[in-house]
């Protein structure tokens, strides 16, 4: 059962598992794609949009979304792997989605953790995305202390693409991809907090319950740089859409403000 409503003026979409949670965000991104086929998509990495992903794959096989017209700017990048490692976030999107749909590769841009200038870099990502004419929809994850992209807590809310350090709790769980904690970088080049909320419209997907407080923080807690993603509450055109694991309080205490299909 798909359950929806509007908390804080977010649209709330809560699917009884990952699987239809998943289904749900690759339709939005779909229908962003169908309205504007030359549209500019902000894209993530880490292990939740891994099914939104696939499913994007199977539609695109089966002619239901066509990628042919449309630009990626990925979130962020390690600093110091390039783009050939296997942890490399230019890898993971390869590996995850562009090698598997029709999209022309040039037009799927990745920061470069090795570029030898990354300031430079950074403003340089800035005016592509402007060039581009600017993100219609971004795809976000959320850290389990609230961090959007590499915007960890404490991220000025009008920050841009930049290097950041990552902080301890991100490092350890981000080692489940790598052999040993010591081989995680500690560093990042990020979009910044300001970078993501001039995306037109956005799209958050939260999916277990580990990530249950952090939902719970972003929806209804102090909006704070404390907790990056409670800033998105500042923008007017946010989608999140949770499994029931990850919804956990959040759909019970709002109850009021939701309605069901
Ligand atoms: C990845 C990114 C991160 C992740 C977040 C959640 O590009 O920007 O903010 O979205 O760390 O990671 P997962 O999905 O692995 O739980």
């Amino acid at each position: 059962m798909t359950v929806k409503g509007l908390i804080n003026g977010i649209r709330i979409i809560v699917e009884s598992d990952p699987d239809a949670a998943s289904r749900t965000a690759a339709e939005l991104i779909a229908r962003q794609i169908a309205e504007k086929t030359d549209c500019v998509l902000g894209l993530a990495t880490g292990g939740t949009p891994v099914q939104t992903y696939e499913r994007l794959i199977q539609m695109n096989a089966s002619g239901e979304v066509d990628f042919a017209r449309v630009t990626t700017f990925n979130l962020d990048e390690y600093i110091g792997l390039d783009r050939q490692h296997s942890q490399s976030y230019r890898v993971f999107m390869n590996t995850h989605l562009f090698n598997h749909i029709n999209i022309d590769l040039n037009r799927t841009f990745v920061p470069d953790g090795c570029a030898g200038d990354i300031p430079r870099h950074c403003a340089e990502y800035e005016s592509m995305i402007q060039s581009a004419g600017g993100i219609d929809l971004q795809l976000l994850g959320l850290g389990h202390n609230g961090h959007i992209a590499f915007n960890e807590p404490g991220s000025p809310v009008n920050s841009r693409t930049r290097q950041v350090d990552l902080t301890a709790e991100t490092i350890e769980k981000n080692a489940r991809f790598f052999p040993t904690i010591n081989d995680v970088p500690r560093h990042a080049i990020t979009m910044g907090i300001a970078t993501i909320l001039e995306a037109k419209s956005i799209l958050l997907l939260a999916l277990g319950e580990a990530k249950s407080d952090a939902v719970d923080a972003m929806l209804q807690g102090p909006i704070t740089q404390s907790h990056p993603a409670s800033l998105l509450r500042n923008h007017n055109d946010v989608t999140v859409v949770l499994d029931e694991a990850a919804a956990g309080k959040t759909s019970v205490v709002d109850r009021s403000a939701i309605s069901m299909d």
